[in-house]
Protein backbone atom coordinates (compact mmCIF):
# COMPACT_ATOMS: atom_id res chain seq x y z
CA UNK A 1 0.00 0.00 0.00
CA UNK A 2 1.23 3.04 -0.97
CA UNK A 3 1.25 6.51 1.81
CA UNK A 4 1.35 8.61 -1.18
CA UNK A 5 -1.75 10.98 -1.56
CA UNK A 6 -3.22 9.29 -4.89
CA UNK A 7 -2.36 11.94 -7.28
CA UNK A 8 0.99 11.54 -6.46
CA UNK A 9 0.93 7.78 -7.16
CA UNK A 10 -0.87 8.18 -10.01
CA UNK A 11 1.34 11.07 -11.83
CA UNK A 12 4.77 10.83 -13.86
CA UNK A 13 7.65 13.25 -12.83
CA UNK A 14 8.90 16.09 -14.67
CA UNK A 15 11.56 15.03 -17.25
CA UNK A 16 13.96 18.05 -17.62
CA UNK A 17 16.04 18.13 -20.52
CA UNK A 18 18.95 16.18 -20.89
CA UNK A 19 21.82 17.67 -19.00
CA UNK A 20 25.00 15.70 -20.20
CA UNK A 21 27.95 15.04 -17.61
CA UNK A 22 30.08 17.81 -17.47
CA UNK A 23 32.90 17.97 -19.83
CA UNK A 24 31.09 15.36 -22.02
CA UNK A 25 31.59 16.90 -25.90
CA UNK A 26 28.47 17.27 -26.90
CA UNK A 27 26.76 20.18 -28.93
CA UNK A 28 23.88 21.57 -26.45
CA UNK A 29 20.76 22.86 -28.17
CA UNK A 30 17.85 21.11 -26.16
CA UNK A 31 17.20 23.55 -22.96
CA UNK A 32 17.24 26.86 -24.30
CA UNK A 33 20.45 28.05 -22.28
CA UNK A 34 22.53 31.06 -23.43
CA UNK A 35 25.49 30.15 -25.68
CA UNK A 36 27.21 33.30 -24.40
CA UNK A 37 28.66 33.82 -20.65
CA UNK A 38 26.96 35.61 -17.93
CA UNK A 39 28.37 39.61 -17.43
CA UNK A 40 31.30 39.66 -15.85
CA UNK A 41 29.75 41.66 -13.09
CA UNK A 42 28.15 38.38 -11.88
CA UNK A 43 31.46 36.13 -11.11
CA UNK A 44 32.57 39.95 -9.43
CA UNK A 45 29.87 39.94 -7.43
CA UNK A 46 30.14 36.06 -6.25
CA UNK A 47 33.67 36.29 -5.57
CA UNK A 48 33.01 39.54 -3.54
CA UNK A 49 30.40 38.10 -1.55
CA UNK A 50 32.90 34.69 -1.19
CA UNK A 51 35.69 37.05 0.03
CA UNK A 52 33.31 39.37 2.64
CA UNK A 53 34.17 38.30 6.06
CA UNK A 54 37.21 37.23 8.20
CA UNK A 55 38.38 34.08 5.84
CA UNK A 56 37.09 32.58 2.42
CA UNK A 57 33.64 31.72 2.44
CA UNK A 58 32.87 33.41 5.91
CA UNK A 59 29.60 34.62 5.06
CA UNK A 60 28.14 31.22 4.10
CA UNK A 61 28.34 30.20 7.89
CA UNK A 62 25.21 32.79 8.24
CA UNK A 63 21.30 32.24 6.31
CA UNK A 64 20.42 34.22 3.02
CA UNK A 65 18.10 37.13 2.94
CA UNK A 66 14.75 35.99 3.16
CA UNK A 67 13.65 38.73 1.13
CA UNK A 68 16.25 38.84 -1.24
CA UNK A 69 16.52 42.61 -0.79
CA UNK A 70 19.33 43.50 -3.12
CA UNK A 71 17.91 41.29 -6.04
CA UNK A 72 14.42 42.68 -5.86
CA UNK A 73 15.73 46.16 -5.44
CA UNK A 74 17.55 46.01 -8.68
CA UNK A 75 14.41 44.39 -10.45
CA UNK A 76 12.43 47.64 -8.78
CA UNK A 77 15.11 49.75 -10.31
CA UNK A 78 15.33 48.32 -13.62
CA UNK A 79 11.48 47.57 -14.26
CA UNK A 80 10.50 50.86 -12.65
CA UNK A 81 7.81 48.18 -10.27
CA UNK A 82 7.64 49.21 -7.09
CA UNK A 83 9.38 46.79 -4.64
CA UNK A 84 6.64 45.29 -3.17
CA UNK A 85 4.84 44.31 -6.27
CA UNK A 86 7.96 41.64 -7.08
CA UNK A 87 8.72 38.20 -5.45
CA UNK A 88 12.00 36.32 -5.92
CA UNK A 89 12.23 32.29 -6.79
CA UNK A 90 14.72 29.65 -7.44
CA UNK A 91 14.23 29.96 -10.48
CA UNK A 92 10.99 30.66 -11.97
CA UNK A 93 9.63 27.07 -11.93
CA UNK A 94 9.57 27.77 -8.07
CA UNK A 95 7.32 30.86 -8.89
CA UNK A 96 5.15 28.86 -10.29
CA UNK A 97 4.90 25.77 -7.66
CA UNK A 98 4.27 28.42 -5.21
CA UNK A 99 1.11 29.83 -7.39
CA UNK A 100 -0.37 26.39 -8.05
CA UNK A 101 0.13 26.06 -4.41
CA UNK A 102 -1.46 29.55 -2.99
CA UNK A 103 -4.43 29.22 -5.88
CA UNK A 104 -5.24 25.86 -6.45
CA UNK A 105 -6.78 23.26 -3.89
CA UNK A 106 -7.87 19.59 -4.99
CA UNK A 107 -10.06 18.84 -7.43
CA UNK A 108 -10.23 23.19 -8.13
CA UNK A 109 -8.95 23.76 -12.28
CA UNK A 110 -5.92 24.65 -13.53
CA UNK A 111 -6.13 25.89 -17.45
CA UNK A 112 -3.81 26.05 -20.55
CA UNK A 113 -3.43 26.05 -23.93
CA UNK A 114 -2.00 22.42 -25.14
CA UNK A 115 0.73 22.49 -26.43
CA UNK A 116 3.21 24.20 -23.96
CA UNK A 117 5.15 24.08 -21.10
CA UNK A 118 4.79 20.81 -19.21
CA UNK A 119 5.99 21.68 -15.77
CA UNK A 120 2.27 23.33 -15.74
CA UNK A 121 0.59 19.78 -16.31
CA UNK A 122 3.30 18.39 -13.33
CA UNK A 123 2.37 21.25 -10.70
CA UNK A 124 -1.46 20.52 -11.41
CA UNK A 125 -0.84 16.70 -10.89
CA UNK A 126 0.83 17.95 -7.82
CA UNK A 127 -1.57 19.99 -6.31
CA UNK A 128 -4.38 16.85 -7.03
CA UNK A 129 -5.82 20.03 -9.51
CA UNK A 130 -8.36 19.25 -12.22
CA UNK A 131 -6.18 20.00 -15.64
CA UNK A 132 -8.59 21.86 -18.80
CA UNK A 133 -6.29 21.88 -21.37
CA UNK A 134 -7.32 23.81 -25.63
CA UNK A 135 -5.74 23.00 -28.18
CA UNK A 136 -3.48 25.78 -30.09
CA UNK A 137 -4.59 26.35 -33.95
CA UNK A 138 -1.79 25.37 -35.97
CA UNK A 139 -0.69 28.80 -35.92
CA UNK A 140 -0.86 28.97 -32.23
CA UNK A 141 -2.89 31.74 -31.44
CA UNK A 142 -4.82 31.64 -27.96
CA UNK A 143 -7.31 29.25 -28.32
CA UNK A 144 -10.67 30.54 -28.37
CA UNK A 145 -12.22 28.19 -25.03
CA UNK A 146 -9.65 29.45 -23.25
CA UNK A 147 -11.38 33.40 -22.93
CA UNK A 148 -13.83 32.91 -19.69
CA UNK A 149 -13.14 29.76 -18.70
CA UNK A 150 -13.58 28.63 -15.42
CA UNK A 151 -9.93 28.21 -13.91
CA UNK A 152 -8.57 29.21 -10.32
CA UNK A 153 -5.32 29.58 -12.37
CA UNK A 154 -4.25 30.01 -16.29
CA UNK A 155 -0.80 29.31 -16.91
CA UNK A 156 -0.05 31.06 -20.16
CA UNK A 157 3.60 31.17 -21.37
CA UNK A 158 4.27 34.85 -23.94
CA UNK A 159 6.11 33.40 -25.89
CA UNK A 160 5.19 29.85 -25.92
CA UNK A 161 7.55 26.69 -25.48
CA UNK A 162 7.80 24.56 -27.69
CA UNK A 163 6.42 26.61 -30.42
CA UNK A 164 8.56 30.31 -29.74
CA UNK A 165 5.21 32.43 -30.69
CA UNK A 166 3.62 35.59 -29.04
CA UNK A 167 0.63 37.29 -29.14
CA UNK A 168 -0.80 40.62 -29.53
CA UNK A 169 -1.50 42.83 -25.75
CA UNK A 170 -4.67 43.43 -26.71
CA UNK A 171 -5.40 39.97 -27.15
CA UNK A 172 -3.91 38.95 -23.68
CA UNK A 173 -5.77 41.99 -22.45
CA UNK A 174 -8.80 40.56 -23.20
CA UNK A 175 -8.30 37.31 -21.85
CA UNK A 176 -7.39 38.56 -18.41
CA UNK A 177 -10.43 40.93 -18.35
CA UNK A 178 -12.06 37.35 -19.34
CA UNK A 179 -11.43 35.76 -16.15
CA UNK A 180 -12.26 38.03 -13.39
CA UNK A 181 -11.79 35.03 -10.92
CA UNK A 182 -9.01 33.68 -11.95
CA UNK A 183 -5.36 34.50 -11.57
CA UNK A 184 -3.92 34.64 -15.05
CA UNK A 185 0.29 33.92 -15.16
CA UNK A 186 2.34 35.07 -17.97
CA UNK A 187 5.54 33.50 -18.16
CA UNK A 188 7.46 35.53 -19.97
CA UNK A 189 10.93 33.39 -19.90
CA UNK A 190 11.80 34.16 -23.45
CA UNK A 191 10.60 37.64 -23.09
CA UNK A 192 14.33 39.36 -23.67
CA UNK A 193 14.35 37.69 -27.59
CA UNK A 194 11.11 39.38 -28.53
CA UNK A 195 9.88 42.41 -29.93
CA UNK A 196 7.62 43.46 -26.88
CA UNK A 197 6.67 42.33 -23.43
CA UNK A 198 3.57 42.25 -21.31
CA UNK A 199 5.07 43.25 -18.10
CA UNK A 200 2.83 46.44 -17.50
CA UNK A 201 -0.45 44.35 -17.40
CA UNK A 202 0.99 42.96 -13.88
CA UNK A 203 0.61 46.99 -13.04
CA UNK A 204 -2.88 47.63 -14.83
CA UNK A 205 -4.75 44.61 -14.04
CA UNK A 206 -5.61 43.26 -10.69
CA UNK A 207 -5.33 39.28 -11.51
CA UNK A 208 -2.40 38.95 -13.51
CA UNK A 209 1.13 38.35 -12.42
CA UNK A 210 3.92 37.98 -14.80
CA UNK A 211 7.25 35.73 -14.39
CA UNK A 212 10.92 36.20 -15.43
CA UNK A 213 13.78 33.45 -15.39
CA UNK A 214 17.87 34.45 -15.15
CA UNK A 215 17.90 30.93 -16.85
CA UNK A 216 17.53 32.47 -20.64
CA UNK A 217 18.48 35.60 -21.56
CA UNK A 218 20.91 36.21 -18.30
CA UNK A 219 23.10 33.02 -19.10
CA UNK A 220 22.35 32.07 -15.41
CA UNK A 221 20.48 29.01 -15.56
CA UNK A 222 22.87 27.10 -13.02
CA UNK A 223 22.06 29.83 -10.51
CA UNK A 224 18.41 29.43 -10.72
CA UNK A 225 16.78 33.16 -10.62
CA UNK A 226 13.31 34.19 -11.24
CA UNK A 227 10.95 37.24 -10.59
CA UNK A 228 7.43 37.32 -10.32
CA UNK A 229 5.59 40.90 -10.73
CA UNK A 230 1.78 41.70 -9.74
CA UNK A 231 -0.55 43.24 -7.66
CA UNK A 232 0.28 43.88 -4.22
CA UNK A 233 -2.73 41.60 -2.60
CA UNK A 234 -1.36 38.64 -4.75
CA UNK A 235 2.32 38.82 -3.95
CA UNK A 236 1.70 39.47 -0.49
CA UNK A 237 -0.42 36.21 -0.53
CA UNK A 238 2.63 34.79 -2.05
CA UNK A 239 4.59 35.76 0.47
CA UNK A 240 2.99 33.25 2.69
CA UNK A 241 3.90 30.07 0.65
CA UNK A 242 7.62 30.93 0.22
CA UNK A 243 10.47 28.66 1.59
CA UNK A 244 11.69 31.62 3.58
CA UNK A 245 15.53 31.31 2.32
CA UNK A 246 14.89 29.84 -1.33
CA UNK A 247 17.77 31.87 -2.66
CA UNK A 248 21.44 31.32 -1.48
CA UNK A 249 23.82 34.50 -0.83
CA UNK A 250 25.62 33.79 -4.13
CA UNK A 251 22.53 33.55 -5.91
CA UNK A 252 21.14 36.63 -4.57
CA UNK A 253 24.65 38.48 -5.37
CA UNK A 254 24.71 37.36 -8.83
CA UNK A 255 21.16 38.53 -9.78
CA UNK A 256 21.31 41.98 -8.21
CA UNK A 257 24.72 42.06 -10.51
CA UNK A 258 23.24 40.67 -13.75
CA UNK A 259 20.31 43.38 -13.83
CA UNK A 260 22.54 46.18 -13.17
CA UNK A 261 24.55 45.33 -16.43
CA UNK A 262 21.40 45.16 -18.97
CA UNK A 263 23.56 46.21 -21.52
CA UNK A 264 25.40 42.41 -21.24
CA UNK A 265 22.20 40.68 -21.44
CA UNK A 266 21.25 42.86 -24.59
CA UNK A 267 24.18 42.56 -26.54
CA UNK A 268 23.81 38.73 -26.04
CA UNK A 269 20.08 39.03 -27.19
CA UNK A 270 20.86 40.90 -29.97
CA UNK A 271 23.50 38.23 -30.99
CA UNK A 272 21.15 35.29 -30.30
CA UNK A 273 18.12 36.73 -32.56
CA UNK A 274 20.84 37.02 -35.84
CA UNK A 275 21.48 33.51 -35.40
CA UNK A 276 17.94 32.47 -35.39
CA UNK A 277 17.02 34.79 -38.50
CA UNK A 278 19.59 31.91 -40.18
CA UNK A 279 18.96 29.19 -38.45
CA UNK A 280 15.09 30.20 -39.57
CA UNK A 281 15.90 30.60 -42.85
CA UNK A 282 18.29 27.79 -43.58
CA UNK A 283 15.75 25.18 -42.05
CA UNK A 284 12.97 26.58 -44.52
CA UNK A 285 15.64 25.94 -47.72
CA UNK A 286 15.86 22.51 -46.08
CA UNK A 287 12.29 22.01 -47.14
CA UNK A 288 11.23 22.29 -42.73
CA UNK A 289 8.26 23.98 -41.68
CA UNK A 290 9.08 26.50 -39.31
CA UNK A 291 7.51 28.69 -36.61
CA UNK A 292 7.64 32.40 -36.50
CA UNK A 293 10.15 32.02 -33.33
CA UNK A 294 10.43 35.32 -30.83
CA UNK A 295 12.14 33.12 -28.40
CA UNK A 296 15.89 31.70 -28.16
CA UNK A 297 14.92 28.06 -30.11
CA UNK A 298 13.22 27.30 -32.91
CA UNK A 299 10.34 24.49 -33.31
CA UNK A 300 10.64 23.48 -36.96
CA UNK A 301 7.98 20.61 -38.43
CA UNK A 302 9.37 17.41 -40.33
CA UNK A 303 7.09 15.38 -42.91
CA UNK A 304 5.93 13.27 -40.35
CA UNK A 305 7.12 11.90 -36.58
CA UNK A 306 9.16 9.18 -38.05
CA UNK A 307 11.24 11.59 -39.84
CA UNK A 308 11.30 14.15 -36.69
CA UNK A 309 12.53 11.63 -34.16
CA UNK A 310 14.74 9.98 -36.72
CA UNK A 311 16.12 13.06 -37.18
CA UNK A 312 16.80 13.73 -33.32
CA UNK A 313 18.59 10.18 -33.12
CA UNK A 314 20.84 10.80 -35.97
CA UNK A 315 22.04 14.10 -34.18
CA UNK A 316 22.50 12.73 -31.23
CA UNK A 317 24.64 10.16 -32.67
CA UNK A 318 26.59 13.09 -34.26
CA UNK A 319 26.74 14.73 -30.57
CA UNK A 320 24.09 16.95 -31.28
CA UNK A 321 21.97 17.54 -28.54
CA UNK A 322 18.18 19.29 -29.38
CA UNK A 323 14.86 18.82 -27.92
CA UNK A 324 12.31 16.42 -29.33
CA UNK A 325 8.94 15.68 -27.93
CA UNK A 326 7.04 12.31 -28.41
CA UNK A 327 3.90 14.02 -27.84
CA UNK A 328 0.21 14.39 -29.78
CA UNK A 329 0.79 17.74 -32.13
CA UNK A 330 4.66 18.06 -31.58
CA UNK A 331 6.05 14.54 -32.57
CA UNK A 332 6.55 15.77 -36.03
CA UNK A 333 8.67 18.92 -34.83
CA UNK A 334 12.15 19.36 -33.55
CA UNK A 335 12.80 22.12 -30.80
CA UNK A 336 16.23 23.58 -31.99
CA UNK A 337 18.40 25.95 -28.74
CA UNK A 338 19.71 28.67 -30.76
CA UNK A 339 23.58 28.55 -29.82
CA UNK A 340 26.94 30.19 -31.41
CA UNK A 341 26.67 30.64 -35.01
CA UNK A 342 29.88 27.32 -35.28
CA UNK A 343 27.08 25.41 -33.17
CA UNK A 344 24.60 25.79 -35.55
CA UNK A 345 26.57 25.95 -38.88
CA UNK A 346 27.47 22.21 -37.08
CA UNK A 347 23.62 21.02 -36.38
CA UNK A 348 22.61 22.84 -40.38
CA UNK A 349 25.75 20.12 -41.70
CA UNK A 350 24.47 17.33 -39.66
CA UNK A 351 21.15 17.67 -40.70
CA UNK A 352 21.42 18.17 -44.47
CA UNK A 353 23.73 14.97 -43.84
CA UNK A 354 20.44 12.98 -42.09
CA UNK A 355 18.13 14.33 -45.21
CA UNK A 356 20.14 13.32 -47.83
CA UNK A 357 19.84 9.79 -46.50
CA UNK A 358 16.71 10.37 -47.44
C1 LIG B 1 8.06 28.60 -20.42
C2 LIG B 1 9.08 28.34 -19.36
N1 LIG B 1 8.88 28.79 -18.12
C3 LIG B 1 9.78 28.59 -17.14
C4 LIG B 1 10.94 27.89 -17.37
C5 LIG B 1 11.89 27.57 -16.25
O1 LIG B 1 12.68 28.62 -15.89
P1 LIG B 1 13.67 28.50 -14.66
O2 LIG B 1 14.94 27.94 -15.16
O3 LIG B 1 13.80 29.92 -14.18
O4 LIG B 1 13.03 27.64 -13.60
C6 LIG B 1 11.20 27.40 -18.65
C7 LIG B 1 12.45 26.65 -18.89
O5 LIG B 1 12.70 25.98 -19.82
C8 LIG B 1 10.25 27.62 -19.67
O6 LIG B 1 10.43 27.13 -20.89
Amino acid sequence: MSLFRPNIDAMEAYKPGEQPPAGAKVIKLNTNENPYPPSPQVAAAIRAELEAGAAPGDRLRLYSDPKATAFRQAAADATGFPIDQILHGNGSDELLAMLARAFVGEGEVIAYPYPTYVLYETLAHAQGAKIVTFDFPRDFALPAQLFGCKAKLVFVAAPNSPSGTVYDEATVRKLAQSLPNSVLVLDEAYVEFATGNLLHLARELPNVVVLRTFSKSHSLAGMRLGLLFGPRPLVDGLWKVKDSYNLDRLAIAAGAAALKDPAWTKANAEKVKATRARLAQALAGLGLDVLPSQSNFIFARMKNAAAASGAYRFLKEQGLLIRYFPLRLLDDGLRITVGTDAEIDALLAALKEYLARG
